[in-house]
């Protein structure tokens, strides 16, 4: 299966099979095709893989970083590139990112950078970096001072999303992105009950439609892809806050699970949803197994203080919500509301 981001002559297309990965020197070939030298980045962890044999047709040259966060830093790019530099690499040849999200995006900064700008491929292996990291051509490192915030839009030339990779991702991965799949069915209006049909490739190829006629339609989030941080803006606060305690027990995705729980009662709160939007909720969020609570010791004017960018007077918090029209961006939301409704979520039995 394929499914096309279109974004003009920039368009490619995110490949979706068992053995996606084979497609490698097929997608240079057509999309890269004066490219000579292809530079395979990837983790000890993910080249130690049972499926890790990628093939690029052309002269291939392997290079490892640190595996998993730790990846995403101005350190780690430096190395990287100092390496590609060794091997000559030029304006016509290829990066091709294999690993999760972290990877992807760490090569994705390091191809949108190096002689200001090469081809990409991207080979996510994480549930993560299938249905999101890949896709959409964010890509980007961590500073000291907070993730993401060095970073450049670079389309890759090709995504190969290989279900065959999946199977060797650990649980807790797989839980993570999950919650990002739930985030999906839930923007695509499904319920619970439906999911009893749907295979999880099924699910990854619904979540990489969405995201990619999400960033056809609006590549830089002025407007639609806002839509993707559905559930997010909890989600970032609880990691804001387990991020300053040096906790690392809530994956990305499990927060944005918490979020969307807490989303969709503070539409119902405002008036905006009923109570059948909350049930569809939380049925869903069982189905894939996604806690929903917020875990007890992250304090209400914590997360309060980290969901507002103005710390003082909270008068600018900003959720996607649903609503009679469909899911949207609601800015300017009262403070006391989102406070009142994280008090008796906490309290739900
Ligand atoms: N660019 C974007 O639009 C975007 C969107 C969402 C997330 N992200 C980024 O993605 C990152 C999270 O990605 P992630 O959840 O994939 O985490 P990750 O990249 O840290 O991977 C998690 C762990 O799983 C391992 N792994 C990956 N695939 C595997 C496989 N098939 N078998 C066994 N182990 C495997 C990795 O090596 C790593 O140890 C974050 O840095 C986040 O900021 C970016
Ligand atoms: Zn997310």
């Amino acid at each position: 299966m394929n499914v096309s981001v279109e974004l003009g002559e920039r368009s490619y297309d995110v490949v979706l099979s068992d053995g996606a990965r084979h497609q490698l020197a097929a997608v240079i070939a057509e999309r890269a095709p004066r490219a000579r030298a292809a530079v395979i980045v990837t983790t000890p962890h993910i080249a130690a893989q049972p499926w890790f044999d990628v093939t690029s047709g052309i002269e291939q040259h392997l290079l490892t970083v640190v595996d998993g966060e730790s990846a995403k830093s101005l350190d780690v790019l430096e190395t990287l590139l100092e390496e590609v530099a060794k091997f000559e690499l030029s304006r016509n040849d290829v990066i091709v990112g294999v690993g999760g999200g972290a990877l992807t995006d760490l090569a994705g900064f390091a191809a949108a950078t190096y002689l200001r700008g090469v081809a990409l491929v991207q080979v996510p292996t994480s549930l993560v970096g299938q249905v999101d990291a890949a896709i959409g051509g964010k890509t980007g490192v961590n500073l000291r001072s907070g993730k993401n915030l060095v970073g450049a839009f670079h389309q890759p030339i090709g995504v190969l999303c290989d279900f065959e990779t999946i199977a060797t991702l650990p649980e807790r991965e797989r839980l993570g992105g999950l919650g990002e799949v739930a985030k999906c069915w839930l923007l695509e209006g499904g319920f619970a009950a439906e999911l009893t049909e749907v295979s999880l490739h099924d699910l990854i190829v619904m979540s990489v439609k969405l995201k990619a006629a999400i960033v056809s339609a609006d590549e830089r989030e002025g407007g639609r892809r806002a839509l993707l941080n559905y559930g997010h803006t909890l989600a970032h606060a609880l990691e804001k806050v387990a991020l300053a305690r040096d906790d690392d027990e809530l994956r990305h995705g499990e927060a944005v699970a918490i979020g969307l729980a807490f989303a969709v009662r503070l539409a119902e709160a405002l008036g905006r949803v009923d109570q059948s939007e909350v049930t569809r909720h939380d049925e869903v969020l069982e189905v894939f197994g996604l806690q929903r609570r917020v875990p007890e010791h992250f304090a209400s004017s914590l997360l309060l203080e980290a969901m507002s960018h103005d710390k003082k007077a909270h008068h600018d918090l900003t959720f996607v919500l649903a609503g009679a029209e469909g899911f949207e961006t609601v800015r300017g939301v009262d403070p006391q509301s989102v406070s009142d409704v994280l008090e008796k979520f906490r309290g739900e039995p």
